[in-house]
C-alpha cells in the first residue's frame, strides 16, 4: 500500500490509488483530539471508504463515533428488526437465505435524504476466510463515461424503490404492512462537500428512469450498471479482521459484500448518518 503524507496526527495508507485507505494511529474507544477528528473527516472525503483495524469498541463507542459527523440514522425497516433502531446487525449463518448487501449498492437510496455514511463494525469473520467487501468509487464511474454519455444523462432522474431488495435481492417477502420509502433523484448528483459528480445509480434501489420508455429505461439502466459492475478499476477491496470498522461515504460509493464463504458464519454491526440535504444535480 502507499504511503500518504498529507496528514499529521494519523496514518493513512492507501488501498488503491484512488478508493480506500487504513487509517493507522487511531484508538476509536478513546476519544478524538479536534486535529484528528479533522484529519479524519478530510481523508474520508479524500479517500471515500476509510478501514480502521483492530478497534475494541462497545455499540456506544461505535455510535458516539458516527455522532461526530451527524444524526443517526434508522433504517426504514428497523422496526421489523428488532433491537436498537439506530443500529443495523449483518449477520450470516449456515442458515442464512441471503447475505445482507450482496449485490451493488448505495445504502438505503430509497429515502428522500439517503444516509451520508455508514460504519460497519465487524466482529465475526468467516473462518477459512473469504467475506471481504468491495467498494466502487462512483466519482470515477461518471469520469469513465463518454462525453456523449454525459450530455445524454444531464437531467434525468430516476426513482429509487425501498421494495426492491426485498423482491428482488433478498428474494422473501417483504413483512407483512411494511411501508417502503419511494423517491426520485436525478441520475448524476453532485457530492455537496466536493462538488464532484457521481453516477447516482444502483442495482440494489433504482428501478427505472423516468421519462423514457420502459424498453429504454431499462437498456439505459442495463448499461449504466453493467459499467458498475464490470469495470474493475472502480473498486477497492476490504479485507476484513476481527474488530475493523469500515467509514464510507454513501453519497459517492457503492459497495458490494461478497457471500463466498458459505457454509461459515459473519457478524457486524453498521451505524449509519442521516445526509443533511436532498442528492441534487
Ligand atoms: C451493507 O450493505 O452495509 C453490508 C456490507 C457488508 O456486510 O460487507
Amino acid at each position: 500500500m502507499a504511503q500518504i503524507n498529507r496528514y499529521e496526527t494519523i496514518g493513512v495508507d492507501s488501498i488503491t490509488p484512488h478508493i480506500g485507505a487504513v487509517v493507522e494511529g487511531v484508538d476509536l474507544a478513546q476519544p478524538l483530539s479536534n486535529e484528528q477528528f479533522s484529519e479524519i473527516y478530510q481523508a474520508w472525503l479524500d479517500w471515500k471508504v476509510l478501514v480502521f483495524h483492530d478497534q475494541v469498541i462497545d455499540q456506544e463507542q461505535h455510535k458516539a463515533f458516527a455522532r461526530k459527523f451527524g444524526t443517526l440514522h434508522v433504517h426504514p425497516m428497523q422496526h421489523s428488526y428488532g433491537g436498537d433502531p439506530e443500529i443495523l446487525r449483518v449477520k450470516t449463518t449456515k442458515d442464512s437465505k441471503y447475505t445482507a448487501g450482496n449485490g451493488w449498492h448505495t445504502d438505503v437510496t430509497c429515502d428522500e435524504i439517503p444516509p451520508l455514511g455508514s460504519m460497519l463494525y465487524i466482529t465475526e469473520t468467516p473462518e477459512g476466510g473469504g467475506g471481504d467487501t468491495l467498494f466502487a468509487d462512483m466519482y470515477l464511474a461518471y469520469e469513465l463515461l463518454s462525453e456523449k454519455m454525459k450530455d445524454m444523462l444531464d437531467g434525468l432522474v430516476a426513482v429509487h424503490d425501498g421494495a426492491i431488495p426485498y423482491l428482488s435481492g433478498y428474494q422473501v417477502s417483504p413483512p407483512e404492512g411494511s411501508k417502503y420509502p419511494r423517491n426520485e433523484h436525478p441520475v448524476v448528483v453532485t457530492h455537496p462537500e466536493t462538488g464532484k459528480k457521481v453516477l447516482y445509480v444502483n442495482s440494489g434501489f433504482t428501478s427505472h428512469i423516468k421519462g423514457l420508455h420502459v424498453w429504454e429505461s431499462k437498456a439505459l439502466m442495463g448499461a449504466l450498471l453493467d459499467h458498475i459492475a464490470q469495470t474493475q478499476r472502480l473498486y477497492c477491496r476490504v479485507q476484513w479482521r476481527p474488530n475493523t470498522l469500515t467509514f464510507w461515504d454513501n453519497r459517492c460509493t457503492q459497495h458490494h459484500a461478497v457471500w463466498d464463504y458459505y457454509p461459515h458464519s459473519r457478524y457486524g454491526e453498521r451505524v449509519s448518518i442521516l445526509g443533511n440535504e436532498r442528492p441534487a444535480a
